[in-house]
């Protein structure tokens, strides 16, 4: 086995940590990721896979580990949504042990960053067994997941250093977005035309991302603010809720301030006693479908007291009459969203863990591949 990545891309390269090297790179990781895979405004996954064995599969499984499976719930919105074929996603460590209902129409999209989590090797081990088709979506050339499985997306990230997980993270939804356009432009709940523009803003997303990244200090200043609490609540709804669960791992893992992610509208159905004067919560708010509930439960937080940092978009007007802090996003669709709203999410943790002295590339207790069960 040889590797393809040079020394250099393993080096800080002026940034005080990789994880802060790793959240600027990702405009390029995913245009590296995304370029590839299209051609005149049509996504060619060169998979082993036919278009009618693609939009054959009853089924799909997406199983993955942490920041993997986050990514995993992203696609499950975004396939659902665009080709109308029901997803599952499951932890890896459950699927394996829960005697998964799978058969040979059944797709199994397996994401790993690493490719060498040992549970989510032997889940795909097991759903190869049951005769599904098994795709894995990797970012390490080689690794054991990429070699066993039926086919591959890789991930073009490129090395990733720090433990918790940002660029893999993004490419990941790349590909998310890329299968499910393509498996509903076989299916046909797409035509050509509206493949043809979701490639197109998706192939416009890395500019977005440059912008985003321009107001990198704005979240040195949150973090200021926010460095001492002890609790953090992450609400959001749909795409939101799923941006929601990686935010509020991605502070757990690196800062050590205990957090939980809620989906919005379930908050009334007891987690809202826990919202007490000053509690932070981190709502979510980009997707303009969903805006005006999202709006309400902000409200009902916000008279119990909380302190509210609110996600949207620019142009959202009256925002800052009920949250105490808002952070305006450059404009996009609501399904290409999550590829914005990330890196405020890995901007605040990584600002909260560096200010407060914690060791922001290797976080206690966590290892950047887990390869025992
Ligand atoms: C470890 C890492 C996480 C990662 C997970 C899955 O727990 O600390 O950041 O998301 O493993 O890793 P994988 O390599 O399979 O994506």
């Amino acid at each position: 086995l040889t590797a393809t990545w040079d020394i250099a891309a393993a080096e800080k390269g002026g940034f005080p940590h990789f994880m802060l090297k790793e959240i600027f790179e990702q405009p390029a990781a995913l245009q590296n990721t995304v370029s590839p895979r299209v051609k005149d405004g049509h996504i060619d996954l060169a998979i082993p896979l036919t278009e009618s064995q693609l939009a054959g599969f009853k089924q799909i499984h997406i199983v993955a580990c942490g920041t993997a499976m986050h990514a995993g719930i992203v696609g499950k919105y975004l396939i659902e949504k665009l080709a109308r074929t029901p997803v599952n996603v499951d932890v890896a460590s459950e699927f394996r042990y829960r005697d998964p209902i799978l058969d040979k129409d059944d797709l199994v999209v397996i994401i790993s960053q690493s490719g060498e989590t040992a549970d989510t090797l032997a889940a795909m081990r097991l759903a190869k067994q049951r005769g599904a088709h098994t795709l894995a979506v990797v970012n390490v050339v080689g690794s054991s997941i990429a070699r066993e499985a039926d086919s591959v997306l890789y991930t073009w990230a490129g090395p990733e250093i720090a433990v918790a997980s940002t660029k893999a993270y993004t490419v990941q939804l790349s590909i998310m977005y890329l299968l499910a356009f393509k498996l509903a432009a076989c299916k046909g709940t797409i035509d050509a035309a509206q493949e043809a523009d979701y490639v197109a803003q998706l192939c416009a997303i890395p500019q977005l991302l440059e912008k985003v990244l321009e107001t990198s200090s704005r979240y040195e200043e949150l973090a200021k603010q926010y460095m001492h609490a002890e609790d953090m609540f992450f609400i959001g709804r749909g795409l939101d809720y799923a941006l929601s669960q990686e935010g509020s791992l991605k502070l757990k893992e690196i800062s050590y301030i205990h957090s939980e992610a809620y989906a919005a509208g379930e908050l009334k159905h007891g987690t809202i006693s826990l919202i007490t004067d000053d509690m932070p919560v981190i709502a979510l708010g980009t997707q303009q479908r969903l805006l005006e509930k999202m709006v309400s439960n902000i409200k009902e937080v916000k008279a119990r007291g909380a302190n509210v940092l609110f996600i949207c978009y620019e142009g959202y007007e009256g925002a800052d009459e009920f949250a105490d802090n808002v952070i305006y996003l450059p404009l996009s669709s609501d399904i290409f969203a999550p590829l914005a709203s990330i890196i405020p999410l890995q901007l605040f943790a990584y600002y909260i863990s560096s200010l407060k002295g914690c060791d922001v590339d290797k976080p206690r207790n966590l290892a950047k591949s887990v390869t025992v069960e």
